[in-house]
């Protein structure tokens, strides 16, 4: 049977394929329009997200909004999900076995998407979707194209709140993610 994202939310929201499951309040399963041309990946739900069951709420995630607005951006014009969908233990990084029991979600939603840009926030995201050896302080910004997707990766907004010295280097990826989005994005009309 074709999936749906009515079936997909059901099955992953019952989810317990890994340890992440047994600490969890909330799976964060992703949030946006389910027929925007642009998805957002993130590694994983912070203390919030997992508070609200929605991704990018904390801090992050408000820094994550600005970033979007600057180039004429919303959350009603992307989808935004995370490579895992429960929190790790005090936000450490996801383990490698917890990205693979949980990575299939991801690719059923992106299958149901058909995104034409996925952008990567941060190291972890970009190391699962565009390249195991992705190197983000040398490789943010440039474009991949793996099955006809355009992927990129910038810094994630963690990691600007931390070093507002990345900032202006974010600034050039946003636009370029802008120009991008313009020249390849058929609805979303920025
Ligand atoms: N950081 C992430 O990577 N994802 C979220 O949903 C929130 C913070």
């Amino acid at each position: 049977m074709a999936d749906s994202w009515e079936v997909l939310k059901q099955e992953c929201m019952q989810c317990r394929g890994c340890g992440l499951a047994a600490t969890r309040t909330n799976l964060v399963f992703g949030d946006g329009a389910q027929n925007a041309e642009i998805l957002l990946i993130g590694e994983g739900p912070g203390q919030r997200e997992d508070e609200q069951g929605i991704p990018f709420v904390g801090p992050a995630g408000q820094l994550l909004d600005d970033m979007l607005e600057i180039i004429g951006l919303d959350r009603t014009k992307v989808y935004i999900a995370n490579v895992v969908k429960c929190r790790p233990p005090q936000n450490r990084d996801p383990l490698n076995v917890e990205q693979d029991a949980c990575i299939g979600w991801l690719r059923r939603q992106t299958a149901l998407l058909r995104p034409k840009i996925i952008v990567c926030l941060g190291r972890i995201a970009a190391k699962a979707i565009i390249k195991e050896d992705f190197k983000i302080t040398s490789e943010h910004g440039q474009w991949f194209t793996r099955g006809g997707v355009q992927m990129t990766a910038i810094y994630h907004p963690a990691a600007l709140l931390r070093d507002a010295g990345k900032r202006p280097e974010a600034f050039v990826d946003l636009k370029s993610i802008q120009a991008k989005v313009r020249e390849v994005c058929t609805r979303t009309g920025i």
